[in-house]
């Protein structure tokens, strides 16, 4: 993107101040090739001293990610929240949580990253809502059958005293789903429905205000400049209001609480919202499906732009498993002309350097244990050739927050400062996703590594491991073989190169050769060849001209195990 064009825009007038919003006359399709970092607000940097990431610190280091290259953000939740859920429980949208900031600083931001061509993508939560919401908490004062009910999944309890629940959903945090209320005179009352924590009620996506307030709420961050949303969750939403049983095989469009149809319409109503903006501002869907095709119907042209591509992200380090989902996502994808997004981890996943460590090296919430043995080396090399095999394959590109410093999960949490209800919920058992939301390192030799001022008077929010010192940024900006390096030299081949982001893409090999070899390399429009080796020998690399970037030195010329390297090539 070109900060140049940008700072020629039209001037819109926001809050008290005047804010450059993208205008029409930059580039409307940045979203098909665009690399968009993921801040979790709460551990990227401390401007206060208060020990929790802050709207000031991510001012602090916004040419951070500018020397970085991202020509985006995306922040998780920032909004007013007991943070019961790290923020996925929203008490009001139209305020920033008071330990990050305020919303005149929000605008600053959203203002500042743009004038570096950075912009602002916001998470909004729509399926559930906080139990301190003024809205649940009317519900709760409010008789059975009443209006303010309506709003939620209120039911009576089955059997003789209504002391069931109404049915045996799971919940994605493991555990029930229904929570039983208490009257004010001490009587139990209705139970309501929460497809996660109880401080995280399910709202009724058929009531009417529903749908105005997340349009509002839209339509309130789109003044303000905001580039786009991620949308949590998003084929939670409706439900079939019978709340029946799941059954054992389900139809597709027709399992009771996920990808119903009726969903198509509430995202194409949020298109026309977000299309009503000058500039393209996006959607980007949060969707976990098994069915591709499911899948890819969001992302018909007047409904979200892109979908997290969760199904590469769980396979496991193999060649041909990788190939069948890039083929399986491309394939999905072209009907609808969508761009497929790139996607290694977030802070709800087991960092890179740790899985790809591991003799399983897929990701499954459910099979998440304590004390999984990690050759830490082994994931750190396999996370430099994953870096540079998803930045070349075409459309758009996640980072989340310290996977471009290799951070490891932090897997020595004391567990009584383990703050995520996954943890919690499976009764200990799911070490839960505070290991991959550990403060970032920014510089020194020992905790708090410059994520908190110096002289801070709190400690960070989670502690960061004592053997941090080479992963700050400090130290990696010194060296030209560190994991940042990597990640700058690749998003800055990557913003020059015509052939990388959205575009053409040819394997080199057949299906089977690829198999076999343990090899995937694919070229991109003319003279651009990525090529990774998963096997355990090295290979040979295709002809090429010039060797751009490898994921590690190659070895007399050949590509070394577990690499990837990119190539200028003739044809
Ligand atoms: C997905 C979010 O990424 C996760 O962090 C959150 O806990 C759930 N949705 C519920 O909002």
């Amino acid at each position: 993107m070109d900060t140049a064009v940008l700072s020629t825009g039209t001037d819109q007038h926001v809050g008290s101040e005047s804010v450059l919003v993208s205008p029409s006359a930059v580039d409307p399709l940045w979203w098909r090739s665009a690399v968009i970092y993921q801040i979790y607000i709460r551990s990227f940097a401390d401007g206060n001293g208060d020990g929790t990431g802050d709207l000031a610190g991510v001012r602090s280091q916004l040419g951070y990610l500018r020397d970085l290259g991202v020509d985006a953000i995306w922040f998780t939740p920032w909004y007013a929240s007991p943070l019961a859920d790290g923020g996925y429980d929203v008490e009001d949208y139209l305020t920033i949580h008071p330990s990050f900031g305020e919303l005149a600083e929000a605008e600053a931001l959203i203002r500042e990253a743009l004038a570096l061509g950075i912009r602002t993508i916001i998470d909004v939560v729509p399926n559930h809502i906080s139990d301190q919401h003024p809205w649940f908490k009317a519900a709760l004062a409010a008789e059975p059958g009443s209006p303010e009910r309506e709003r939620f999944w209120f039911r009576p309890g089955r059997g003789t005293n209504g002391d069931e629940m109404p049915n045996h959903w799971v919940s994605n945090f493991s555990g029930d789903t229904w929570t039983r209320t208490t009257g004010a005179d001490g009587t139990p009352g209705e139970w309501y429905l929460h497809l996660f924590t109880p401080e995280q009620p399910d709202l009724n996506w058929n009531h009417p205000d529903v749908r105005r307030m997340h349009e509002d709420v839209l339509r309130f961050w789109f003044d303000r400049g905001v580039a786009g949303v991620r949308i949590d969750s998003a084929a939670l939403l409706v439900k079939d209001p019978a709340l029946p049983e799941v059954p054992d095989v389900v139809a597709p469009g027709e399992h009771p609480n996920t990808d119903r149809d009726e969903l198509h319409d509430i995202y194409r109503g949020w298109r026309a919202v977000a299309d009503s903006y000058d500039g393209t501002r996006i959607l980007v869907g949060e969707i976990w499906l098994p069915d591709v095709e499911r899948f890819a119907k969001y992302l018909r042209a007047d409904e979200m732009h892109t979908a997290f591509n969760f199904d590469f992200m769980s396979r496991p380090w193999r060649a041909g498993e990788l190939r069948e989902s890039i083929d399986s996502m491309l394939a999905a994808h072209a009907p609808v002309g969508a761009p497929s997004t790139w996607v290694l981890s977030n802070h709800d996943v087991t960092r890179p350097v740790t899985r790809y460590g591991r003799d399983d090296t897929s990701f499954a919430f459910a099979t998440k244990r304590f004390h999984t043995p990690t050759d830490r080396a082994l994931g750190t090399r396999r996370a430099r050739a994953a870096a540079l095999l998803t930045a070349a394959l075409p459309g758009s590109l996640y980072v989340y927050q310290g996977d471009e410093l290799g951070l490891p999960e932090a897997e020595e949490l004391p567990l009584d400062l383990l703050q995520d209800p996954m943890y919690f919920r499976s009764d200990g058992i799911d070490p839960g996703r505070d290991g991959c939301r550990v403060p970032m390192p920014w510089s020194g030799d020992k905790p708090p590594y410059g994520f908190t001022p110096s002289g801070a008077a709190s400690a960070p929010w989670l502690p960061q491991p004592d053997d941090w010192a080479d992963l700050t940024v400090e130290a990696q900006v010194r060296d030209s073989g560190s994991m940042l390096s990597l990640y700058r030299t690749a998003l800055g081949i990557r913003r020059s190169h015509p052939a990388l982001g959205d575009g053409p893409f040819t394997w080199l090999d057949s299906e089977e050769d690829e198999r076999n070899s343990g090899v995937l390399a694919f070229s991109r429009g003319l003279g651009f060849v990525s090529i990774t080796n998963f096997s355990d020998a090295p290979v040979t690399l295709p002809d090429y001209t010039r060797l751009l970037l490898s994921s590690v030195p190659l070895e007399n010329g050949l590509l070394p195990p577990d690499s990837t390297a990119w190539l200028r090539t003739q044809h």
